[in-house]
């Protein structure tokens, strides 16, 4: 009997969020292309789709911008909290615990969800700052969700071309479904425990470089190349040794990934404005052709993790916020899959299969 392990291919819930469609490259949300969402649509508007299960209308959109842009302010507790905690704690530990902490009723709801939303960028700023050594930066009510991320992280009002490039790299993180941090919430959730709990359940999850992941090795493969011209000899040169190339290739994905493609085209119309864009361009035209002409027919194209290096690397996130700036663009999906297992809840209670040693017949 085949080893039973990883839930591969087991279908554990139905959902209307998502579809995530590995062989022939389709994400969609709700209907809609989530590459077109990332390139036309801005992170309040996607958040709408996801919680309400449609695109606002301008009403609806100005309702939800400023409910996410009062939620920012963080209560006392939760930076009290925050300054009793050891300043060499991960932030992902951190956050996991701030969000622990907050009191919340069953059933879960969109202010909710809101509110978590709202404030993880607060958060990983407040203590981004702190281990920095620096003064925190209240939020800005004049900018929008990424620009605002970005603005309380360096303290300087960050540049459009950064804010637009965070912003399709937060949409297209968002959601990815039934992913082990989403499963992970929905079954914290399934026990009637609170929305809270659940999203600190599936940060804890999120952790594990098995799925939190960091676009680093990317970043360093980009800074060690740094001009233009010396893309084709490293990049050959790593080829002959037999080497992988960083960002390239998917287990799932065997044609291109629809959210490196959205990022890509994001990237694409930026050239000029940032030179790590047009440097990540150059790479991945070299990089595809090189890799047809030593590993011809294998389908190697750029996955997710190129263009997400490429654009953390042009707005200077430092690496280990990398995970927690993705957890900030993924709170937004768990908790749509939160609200909709509320709504069909049944607790998840899968069965083992014993394997162990049996006792003495009695
Ligand atoms: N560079 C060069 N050659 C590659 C690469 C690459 N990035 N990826 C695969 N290949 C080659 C392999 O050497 C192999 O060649 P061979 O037939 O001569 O032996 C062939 O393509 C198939 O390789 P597999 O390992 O079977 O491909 P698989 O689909 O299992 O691997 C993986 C997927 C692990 C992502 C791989 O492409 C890889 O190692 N990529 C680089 C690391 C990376 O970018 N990781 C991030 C993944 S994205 C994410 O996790 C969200």
């Amino acid at each position: 009997m085949a080893k039973v392990t990883g839930l591969e291919g087991v279908i554990a819930a139905e959902t209307d969020i998502s579809l995530v469609d590995g062989e022939n490259g389709y994400l969609v949300y709700r209907g809609h292309w989530a590459k077109d969402l990332a390139i036309s649509k801005s992170f309040e508007e996607v958040c709408h789709l996801l919680w309400y299960g449609r695109l606002p209308n301008g009403e609806e959109l100005a309702a939800l911008q400023s409910k996410l842009v009062e939620q920012r302010e963080l209560p006392a507790q939760m930076r009290q909290l925050m300054d009793v905690l050891p300043l060499s704690l991960p932030m992902m530990s951190v956050l996991q615990t701030i969000i622990a902490s907050i009191d919340y009723a069953w059933p879960p709801t969109i202010e909710q969800a809101i509110s978590l939303t709202a404030k993880l960028p607060v958060l990983i700023a407040y203590r981004y700052r702190q281990q920095t050594g620096r003064a925190f930066v209240e939020p800005d009510a004049a900018l929008a969700h990424a620009a605002n991320y970005l603005y309380m992280l360096t303290g300087q009002r960050p540049e459009e071309a950064h804010s637009k490039a965070l912003t399709a790299y937060l949409i297209l993180g968002m959601e990815h479904g039934m992913n082990a941090s989403t499963f992970a919430g929905r079954v914290v959730l399934s026990t009637q425990s609170d929305m809270a709990s659940a999203v600190s359940g599936a940060i804890g999850a999120m952790k594990g470089p098995l799925h939190g992941g960091a676009p680093s090795e990317v970043t360093a493969m980009l800074e060690d190349i740094g001009t233009k011209a010396n893309a084709e000899p490293w990049l050959r040169a790593k080829l002959e040794q037999g080497e992988r190339l960083m960002g390239f290739g998917h287990r799932v994905y065997k044609t291109r990934d629809p959210r490196a493609e959205a990022l890509r085209l994001v990237t694409s119309g930026m050239t000029g404005q940032d030179p790590w864009f047009d440097l990540a361009i150059h790479v991945e035209e070299t990089a595809i052709r090189l890799l047809e002409e030593y590993k011809p027919g294998r389908r190697l194209y750029t996955n997710v993790e190129f263009f997400a290096a490429s654009i953390m690397r042009a707005i200077q996130l430092p690496s280990d916020l990398f995970t927690p700036t993705f957890t900030a663009a993924r709170v937004v999906g768990w908790t749509a899959h939160l609200l909709e297992q509320a709504s069909i809840n049944r607790i998840f209670r899968p069965q083992s299969l014993y394997t162990g040693a049996q006792p003495e017949s009695q």
